[in-house]
C-alpha cells in the first residue's frame, strides 16, 4: 500500500493552474446543473450575479424585474423570498424557461431541463431510491474505492490535480450509474453533447428560441441549416445515451448475477421490461454524468485554491484530522461528527464559491410577492451568489473563514448561520436529487486529501506574493 498514510507529500500548484481557474469557460455546463442563461453580460466585463446584487441593493428592493429578449425575467436576491416561491410555493416554480431548441436537440427529456411533471417526478424518485442516503452501503464502497484511487493518480502526478478531480468525479459517476468505467471515446461524446447543450441555450442565437413554430421548418429550405445542426446533435445524443444503457441490458439478459450494482441495472431490474419506463432511466442516467461531474469537480478545485493561499487554515484543517483520526489510518464517513473545523470548512467553500449561482425557473401562473408582480411565464433567477453575500448572516462576506460556522468563532453575527448547503444544491422540488453522494465525495476527498498533503502555492520568481485566485465567469466555475 502506498506510504501515504505517514507522509505528508507537498503539492505546488502551478500558476497554469491558475490561468486555467481564471480563462472563461465557453462550455457551461452549467446549464445542466443550475441554469442554462443568461448568464455573461457580455457588454460589461462584471459577472451578472453582481450587477443583479447591485441593481438589488441600490433600489432596496431584494426582487428586481428587467427583460430580457423578450422575455420577463425576475431575479431574487435573498433567501427568505427565495424560500418563500422556490419552497413554500414550489408547484409554481418548479419549471424551466423553455427552449424549443433543446427539445430539436433531443434533450427535452434531460432531467435539469425537462418541465417538471409526473417523468421528471418519477426520474427524480429513481435517483432518490438509488443514491439517497438511505441507501449509502450500495454506493458509498464505490466512492471510497475511488477516493483511493484519486489519492495514488495524485501522488503520482501532483501537479495535474486538476485532472486527477475530473478523473475522480467521473470514475465514480460512471461507476454508479453504469457499473463500470467508460471508455475515452465516450468521453469525448459527453464533451461533444455537453457543448451543443450549450450552444443551443446561447441567448439570440437561434430564432427558433423566440418564434417556437419554426421547429416545423424544412431542413432543405433556404435558412434551415439551424435543422441540419440539431440533426446532428441528435444523433450524438441518442448515441450517448444508448450506447452504455444497451451494453448494461445485454448483459443483465445474458447473466444478470454478473452486473455489479449501478443505476441502470437496479432500475432495469426494477421496471421489468416496461420500454416507456426504461426510456426513462435511460434518459435519467444519460443526465447524471453532466449534472455531477462539472459541478463537483469545480468545489474540489476550489477547495486546492483555497489551501494553497490559506496555509493557516489547511494547516487547522489538518491538525483536527491528525488528532482524531491519527496517522495510520485514511479518514473516513464515520468520522464526521468528530471534525468540527473540516465540516466548518465544507460549509464555507459551498459558501464563498457557489457553484451554479443562478437557479432557473419560470412561473406556471402569474403571482405577487410583497407587491411584485411575477407574470406568467417569466424566468424566475434565484441570485444564489447575492444570498451567499448577505451581510447580516455572513459578516464580512468576501473573507473566507471557516471559523464563521463555529460556535464563537469570527465573522459570525448568528450563530446558527444557515448551512449554505440549504440553498447552493438548489432548493424546492429541483434540489439537487445526488445531494448525499456529493457530499460524501466532496468529504472524503478533502479529508483524504488533508490528512496526505500539504498544498502550496507557487511563488512567482522575484516577488514572493502568490498568484492570486481569479474565477471564471460561467455559471459554474
Ligand atoms: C439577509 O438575511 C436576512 C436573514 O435571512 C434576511 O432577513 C434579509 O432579508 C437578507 N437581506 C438581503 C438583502 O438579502
Ligand atoms: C427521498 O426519499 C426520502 C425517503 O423516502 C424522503 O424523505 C426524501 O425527502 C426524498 N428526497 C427527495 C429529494 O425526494
Amino acid at each position: 500500500m502506498i506510504s501515504y498514510y505517514l507522509t505528508v507529500i507537498t503539492i505546488v500548484l502551478g500558476v497554469g493552474a491558475y490561468l486555467w481557474i481564471a480563462r472563461t469557460r465557453r462550455r457551461a455546463q452549467a446549464g445542466l446543473a443550475g441554469s442554462a442563461f443568461p448568464v455573461s453580460s457580455a457588454r460589461n466585463d462584471r459577472p451578472l450575479w453582481e450587477v443583479y446584487k447591485e441593481w438589488s441593493d441600490a433600489c432596496g428592493s431584494t426582487m428586481i424585474h428587467l427583460m430580457l429578449q423578450r422575455s420577463d425575467v425576475v431575479v431574487i436576491n435573498d433567501y427568505p423570498t427565495a424560500h418563500e416561491l422556490l419552497v413554500v410555493r414550489s408547484l409554481d416554480y418548479s419549471s424551466r424557461p423553455h427552449f424549443p431548441m433543446m427539445d430539436l436537440i433531443g434533450r427535452q427529456d434531460n432531467v435539469v431541463v425537462q418541465k417538471y411533471g409526473q417523468r421528471l417526478k418519477i426520474a427524480r424518485q429513481m435517483i432518490n431510491d438509488t443514491f439517497g442516503s438511505r441507501k449509502s452501503e450500495e454506493w458509498l464502497p464505490v466512492v471510497q474505492t475511488v477516493s483511493s484511487e484519486f489519492l495514488s493518480r495524485l501522488l503520482a502526478d501532483p501537479a495535474d490535480f486538476r485532472r486527477s478531480i475530473q478523473r475522480y468525479v467521473g470514475t465514480f459517476t460512471t461507476r454508479l450509474t453504469y457499473g463500470k468505467d467508460l471508455d475515452t471515446d465516450y468521453l469525448r461524446l459527453v464533451d461533444q453533447v455537453g457543448e451543443h447543450v450549450s450552444q443551443a441555450a446561447v441567448p439570440g442565437r437561434w430564432w427558433v428560441n423566440s418564434y417556437p413554430f419554426l421547429r416545423y421548418y424544412p431542413s432543405w429550405a433556404p435558412g434551415g441549416g439551424f435543422q441540419r445542426w440539431a440533426r446532428h446533435a441528435r444523433g450524438l445524443f441518442r448515441e450517448f445515451t444508448l450506447r452504455p444503457f444497451n451494453s448494461v441490458k445485454e448483459q443483465l439478459q445474458r447473466s444478470p448475477d454478473t452486473v455489479p450494482f449501478s443505476f441502470v441495472q437496479k432500475n432495469l431490474i426494477q421496471v421489468k421490461n416496461d420500454p416507456s419506463m426504461e426510456t426513462i432511466v435511460a434518459g435519467t442516467a444519460a443526465s447524471l454524468y453532466s449534472a455531477a461531474v462539472d459541478t463537483t469537480s469545480s468545489i474540489l478545485t476550489t477547495f486546492f485554491l483555497l489551501m494553497a493561499t490559506h496555509p493557516h487554515i489547511q494547516e487547522k484543517a489538518a491538525a483536527e484530522i491528525r488528532e482524531v483520526v491519527g496517522q495510520d489510518r485514511l479518514p473516513n464517513l464515520g468520522d464526521a461528527g468528530d471534525l468540527p473545523y473540516v465540516e466548518a470548512l465544507i460549509k464555507e467553500l459551498h459558501r464563498y464559491h457557489p457553484v451554479v449561482r443562478f437557479l432557473t425557473r419560470s412561473a406556471s401562473k402569474s403571482d405577487e410577492h410583497g407587491g411584485h408582480l411575477v407574470p406568467q411565464n417569466a424566468w424566475v433567477l434565484t441570485n444564489i451568489w447575492a444570498i451567499t453575500r448577505n451581510k447580516s448572516e455572513f459578516e464580512d462576506p468576501d473573507q473566507f473563514d471557516p471559523d464563521r460556522f463555529i460556535q464563537g468563532g469570527t465573522h459570525i453575527n448568528d450563530i446558527r448561520a444557515r448551512d449554505p448547503r440549504d440553498f447552493t444544491f438548489g432548493m424546492g422540488r429541483r434540489r439537487c436529487p445526488g445531494m448525499a453522494i456529493a457530499n460524501a465525495a466532496v468529504y472524503l476527498a478533502i479529508t483524504r486529501v488533508l490528512a496526505t498533503f500539504l498544498i502550496k502555492p507557487v511563488k512567482d520568481e522575484g516577488s514572493n506574493s502568490a498568484p492570486q485566485i481569479e474565477f471564471t465567469k460561467s455559471t459554474i466555475s
